[in-house]
């Protein structure tokens, strides 16, 4: 694993952003893993700018973001599809054709979430997966006791992911139970992995993933065995 340390917030959405413009520039049809959360927003702002003032385009780039809740629709302001239109998508000149999300509000949720899967199968995998971490180590909505095996599926969130997650929400009973996440395998079949770390919130994580051992009760632990992940951390969260 490769970290990049870097002062603040700022400077790491900087850096994410210009490592992500390199690939765009470089692959003829870059697929990119995308998260949602407080982390990537900084980094979503500066693509943003880059599309409109740089002239980078986006138009054979596919998208596969990491999760979604269920029963939270496309236009529900506190779906995932809808935090993605607004703090992405809107603003540049991707295909919406090559966007994907999982469908929260699906009928049959088994079914999609194997829908899910084999489009990415399909896509010939993802190129770059960005990644947050949660603070008891969740990456996408694996929570832990996820097992490493796991491909797209339905989870029960962890209390813990629900209370970090109601300041998004009116309260914390509105924040869904259930999410559709994209599993531990289907993660870890990315080419490269960027992990973006942000905050003294996640330093005890952040250790963690670093020095800590590989258990599927710390589901981030399972990055020390990709082949190439870069991890972008500003001070707080190295330092604590
Ligand atoms: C989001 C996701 C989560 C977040 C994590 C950190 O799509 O999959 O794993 O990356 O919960 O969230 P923030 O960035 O809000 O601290």
């Amino acid at each position: 694993m490769e970290i990049i340390k870097v002062k603040d917030y700022d400077e790491m959405s900087e850096k994410a952003c210009s490592y992500i413009v390199e690939k765009i520039k470089e692959l003829q049809e870059p697929v990119l893993g995308l998260a949602t959360g407080s982390t990537p927003e900084g980094l979503y702002d500066r693509l943003i700018q880059q599309n409109k003032e740089q002239n980078v385009s986006f138009k054979n780039v596919s998208t596969f973001n990491l999760d979604e809740y269920v029963g939270l629709g496309n236009d529900d302001p506190n779906s995932y599809h809808y935090y993605m239109n607004e703090k992405l998508f809107k603003h540049i000149d991707i295909d919406k054709n090559n966007v994907n999300l999982p469908n929260g509000v699906a009928k049959d949720l088994d079914k999609e979430c194997q829908d899910y899967e084999k489009k990415i199968i399909d896509a010939k995998k993802v190129d770059v997966q960005v990644l947050g971490i949660g603070i008891n180590g969740h990456i996408g909505f694996n929570e832990p006791g996820t097992a490493f095996t796991s491909r797209t599926h339905v989870v029960d969130l962890d209390e813990s992911t629900r209370e970090a997650n109601a300041r998004f929400f009116a309260s914390l009973e509105e924040v869904p139970k259930k999410a559709i996440t994209m599993g531990i395998d289907s993660i870890m079949q990315s080419k490269e992995i960027l992990l973006l770390v942000s905050g003294s919130s996640k330093s005890e994580a952040l250790d963690r993933l670093l020095n800590g051992e590989v258990s599927e009760e710390f589901p981030a632990s399972i990055l020390q065995k990709h082949s190439n992940v870069m991890i972008i951390a500003d001070e707080a969260a190295l330092n604590g």
